[in-house]
C-alpha cells in the first residue's frame, strides 16, 4: 500500500520520525511512504535539523507555503496537497495532531475520498477558541482510522458519537478508533540513548544537571496578548529571584518576534539583563531531550513538551488554562496554571518541594508506530 504522510510544523516532523522508523524496520515490503512537507515551519532549527538528526526520509514534496493568516496558509496547503494526491493516488493519507497542515491535508483528502489516518486523534481542550481545537475536531470527523494515544482521547471520541468497537471494513462513515499509545513516547524512548551519546547542550550552556528549569512558550494565546506574556515572564523573573535558580528558554520564533512588542520596556530590559534567564534559539530534538532529562522542573505551554516532561519524570507547570493531556494533571505530575503570575509561582513552589510525584505508565509500550502500521495494512488491504 502507498501512504502519503503530511507534515509541516516542528512537532509533526518529530512525530513522523516514529512512523517512518516503524515502516523501515518492519513493513518496508508492505508499505511505501511518500512525504509532503507543507513548509509551515521553515527555519533551519524548526525543520531541517530534525530530518538530518532523526533519520526521517527527505520529503518527496515541499509546498513551501510559509507563514500567513489561517485561511491564507491553509488554502495554499489544500491547493498544493490536492494536486499531489491527484498525481500519487495513495491508499491513505497520514496526518498528525492539530496544526493547519493537519486540517489542510484532511480537507484535501476527504473531498477526494482518500482515507485519512489521524495520529493523535480524540484529544480535546474543550476550548474552541484555540485554532488547534477546530483543526483536530474537523480532522477527526473526516478520518477513517483514528489513533488515540490516551484513554481520555478515546472517551472524547465516544462522546462525539464514534464507536470504539466498530468492525472493519472502515470508511469515513464507519471509522475505526484505536487506543494505541503515543508515537512521541516511542520517539522519546528511542532517541533518549542517542541524546545521551550525542548532545552537549547542557554543558555548552553551562547548566548544572538537575538544578535548572527548562521553559518553552509559543501558544498564540500567550504570545499575542501583552498581559499574558508579561504575566509569564514576571513569574519567571520572580522564581529566579526567589529560588536563585537558572532558567533556560529555547524560544520559538513566534515568541521571539513578539517578546519586545508585547512586554513593557521595563520588563523587556529585565528579561534581557537577567543572567539566570538564558534565552536561546530553538534546539534540535536530541538537545531538547537532554535539556528535559537534566531539568529539575519544566514550565511550558507546549503539548509535546508537557508529555516529554512526564516521560522523563519531571514535574510540569502548564502555562495554559486547560490541557488535552488531562492524565498528567490527574496523577499530580503537572499543574494547569494559565498565565497568571501568582498561580505559576504557587505551582512551581509546590513542585520544587514535592518529593514523591508519581509518573505511572500511561502512554503505551513504545511500539505504537508498529501497531498503527499493522492496522493500516489490515484495514486498507481488506478494503481493496
Ligand atoms: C503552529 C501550530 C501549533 C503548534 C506549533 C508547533 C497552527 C494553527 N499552530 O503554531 O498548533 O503547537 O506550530 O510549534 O498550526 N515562524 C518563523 N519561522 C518558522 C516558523 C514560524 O519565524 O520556521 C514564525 C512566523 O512569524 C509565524 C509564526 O512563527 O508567523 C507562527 O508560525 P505558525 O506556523 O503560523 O504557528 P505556530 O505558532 O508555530
Ligand atoms: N522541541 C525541540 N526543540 C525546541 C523545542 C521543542 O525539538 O527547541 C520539540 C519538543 O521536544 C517536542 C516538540 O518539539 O517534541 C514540541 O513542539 P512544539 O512545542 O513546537 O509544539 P506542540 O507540541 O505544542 O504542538
Amino acid at each position: 500500500m502507498k501512504i502519503i504522510t503530511v507534515i509541516g510544523a516542528r512537532p509533526q516532523i518529530i512525530k513522523a520520525a516514529g512512523l517512518s522508523r516503524a515502516i523501515k524496520e518492519n513493513f518496508s515490503k508492505e508499505m511505501e511512504e511518500v512525504i509532503i512537507h507543507t513548509g509551515q515551519h521553515y527555519d533551519e532549527n524548526m525543520s531541517n535539523v530534525f530530518f538530518t538528526e532523526l533519520g526521517i526520509p527527505k520529503p518527496n514534496y515541499n509546498l513551501n507555503v510559509g507563514s500567513g493568516k489561517h485561511g491564507q496558509q491553509t488554502a495554499r496547503m489544500i491547493e498544493g496537497i490536492e494536486e499531489i494526491l491527484e498525481k500519487e493516488i495513495p491508499d491513505a493519507i497520514v496526518v498528525y495532531g492539530d496544526t493547519n497542515s493537519t486540517l489542510a491535508a484532511g480537507v484535501a483528502a476527504a473531498k477526494m475520498h482518500i482515507p485519512i489516518v489521524h495520529i493523535e486523534a480524540g484529544l480535546r481542550s474543550y476550548n474552541k477558541k484555540m485554532p488547534e481545537e477546530i483543526n483536530r475536531i474537523m480532522c477527526d470527523h473526516a478520518s477513517t482510522l483514528l489513533f488515540s494515544p490516551t484513554k481520555a482521547g478515546v472517551d472524547n471520541l465516544v462522546k462525539e458519537g464514534f464507536k470504539c468497537n466498530a468492525e472493519p471494513p472502515y470508511s469515513m462513515d464507519h471509522p475505526g478508533v484505536f487506543h494505541c499509545g503515543d508515537i512521541m513516547y516511542d520517539n522519546s524512548l528511542f532517541f533518549s540513548k542517542l541524546s545521551d551519546q550525542q548532545s552537549n547542550v547542557v554543558k555548552e550552556n553551562s547548566l548544572e544537571p538537575n538544578n535548572y528549569v527548562l521553559s518553552t512558550i509559543h501558544r498564540n494565546d500567550n504570545t499575542d496578548q501583552p498581559e499574558r506574556l508579561s504575566g509569564i515572564f514576571e513569574a519567571i523573573l520572580e522564581l529566579i529571584e526567589k529560588h536563585n535558580i537558572q532558567f533556560v528558554l529555547p524560544l520559538h520564533p513566534r515568541t521571539a518576534k513578539l517578546l519586545e512588542t508585547n512586554t513593557s520596556s521595563e520588563l523587556y530590559a529585565k528579561i534581557k539583563s537577567e543572567k539566570r534567564l538564558k534565552v536561546i534559539e530553538p534546539v534540535s530534538f536530541l538537545d531538547m531531550i537532554a535539556l528535559e532529562k537534566n531539568a529539575k522542573i519544566i514550565v511550558t505551554d507546549s503539548g509535546g513538551v508537557q508529555k516529554e516532561a512526564f516521560f522523563f519524570e519531571k514535574p510540569c507547570v502548564i502555562l495554559r488554562p486547560e490541557t488535552e493531556w488531562v492524565e498528567l494533571v490527574a496523577c499530580g505530575a503537572a499543574a494547569i496554571v494559565g498565565w497568571h503570575k501568582d498561580k505559576i509561582v504557587t505551582a512551581f513552589d509546590h513542585f520544587i518541594s514535592s518529593k514523591d510525584i508519581k509518573f505511572p505508565s500511561l502512554f503505551g509500550d513504545g511500539q505504537s508506530g508498529k501497531f498503527m502500521c499493522e492496522k493500516m495494512i489490515e484495514s486498507f488491504t481488506i478494503q481493496d
